[in-house]
């Protein structure tokens, strides 16, 4: 058995790290190759540009998510009432980070349990998708969601960090078919995300094939967890080779595209690396339906309430204005058509 007294000292490594050093990709997103034709003629008026819409039956007013991040600390419970608080007061979606400490101790549900911050919030539970090949079931899955009162569950998966960690978990043999039966079993949506290194293709369609409700591509061009997993190694030899895996993955543009691609029809989350409004804009042009920042939230939270406020309302206020000057008057509009999209930048 994997020895789980190592979870919340991890969390805690894992904030201390994104807060403190410089955890960014050497790639970029992509969405630099991606611009808006300008409407000098936007027939819109500003204040009727509508950036709401209906997920898992709830209304958000905005396609933005606070992405899968902490619980299982003291720390990592300021940090997600502060962000659920946000979440509630801006109408934003909210993934909490894996509850695996809390499904081996117990006591450290309260960790995560934002549900009394953010009443109203489409709030997702979040499991590492691995332990379904170490033990994990569909009794599990189900302890995570009731824990938080979750309207969905996110099952990560991060095969390439857990191939850095010395103590990972890197059975990823025969992952799918167990997928396939959360999905079959689960009473709430089953969405699967990566980590910041993207979704090819095949993997989409692999996922798309077993009845994954969601997908979040987090790609590549924003917090690189091989950088994370670098900075928290002691052996000098294992921490050159992560760090070999700086440029490693599918920029979120590009993965965007693809789970388009290869599973229309399928609501892509869009994440890795997004830093403002216009971005956000950029996303859910290529397809994407829900847009999801971590790093920049993470640091905002740090620091106070006021400032997460801040700096989701400075990302709202630069979409709605980018949809304005796109002359899209809602999230339908504003799609392909509205892009230039450079091949070779
Ligand atoms: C401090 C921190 C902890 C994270 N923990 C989790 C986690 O427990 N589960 C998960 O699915 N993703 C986790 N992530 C990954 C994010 O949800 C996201 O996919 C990734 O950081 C890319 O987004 P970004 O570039 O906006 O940071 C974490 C990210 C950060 C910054």
């Amino acid at each position: 058995m994997p020895d789980n007294s190592i979870l919340p000292s991890r969390k805690s490594d894992h904030i201390r790290i994104n807060l403190e050093k410089d955890v960014r990709s050497t790639l970029t997103t992509g969405l630099e190759k991606v611009l808006f034709i300008h409407r000098a003629l936007p027939e819109l008026n500003l204040s009727e540009v509508d950036t709401s819409l209906k997920l898992f039956g709830k209304s958000l007013r905005s396609p933005i998510l606070i992405s899968s991040m902490t619980g299982g600390t003291t720390e990592a419970s300021r940090i997600n009432q502060t962000l659920a608080e946000a979440a509630e007061k801006c109408g934003l979606a909210m993934g909490v980070g894996s509850q695996r400490a809390a499904i081996e101790d117990q006591r450290l549900a309260y960790t995560f349990q934002i549900r009394k911050y953010a009443p109203n919030a489409l709030i997702f539970a979040n499991l590492g998708a691995i332990q379904l090949n170490y033990g994990y079931s569909i009794e599990h899955c189900l302890k995570a969601v009731d824990m938080i009162e979750a309207d969905a569950l996110i099952l990560h998966l991060n095969a390439l960090q857990e191939a850095l960690q010395p103590e990972g978990d890197t059975n990823f043999a025969g992952l799918l078919p167990r997928i396939a039966i959360i999905c079959r079993q689960m009473p709430v949506p089953v969405i699967v995300k990566e980590v910041g290194w993207g979704i090819s293709e095949e993997d989409a369609r692999l996922l798309a094939s077993v009845g994954v409700a969601a997908i979040d591509v987090a790609g590549a061009g924003g917090t690189s967890w091989s950088q994370v997993e670098m900075y928290r190694m002691e052996d000098v030899s294992l921490a050159r080779i992560a760090s070999a895996f700086r440029n490693w993955g599918i920029p979120t543009a590009d993965s965007i595209g693809m789970a388009r691609h290869s599973a229309p029809g399928l609501p892509i989350f869009a994440s890795g690396g997004i830093s403002d409004g216009i971005e956000v804009a950029k996303c859910i042009a290529l397809g994407a339906t829900l847009v999801g920042m971590a790093g920049r939230f993470l640091k905002a939270a740090a620091i106070s309430l006021d400032e997460t406020l801040t700096t989701i309302r400075e990302i709202q206020r630069e979409l709605q204005v980018c949809m304005f000057a796109a002359g899209a008057a809602n999230l339908e509009l504003l799609d392909e058509s509205k892009l230039i999209q450079f091949k070779d930048m």
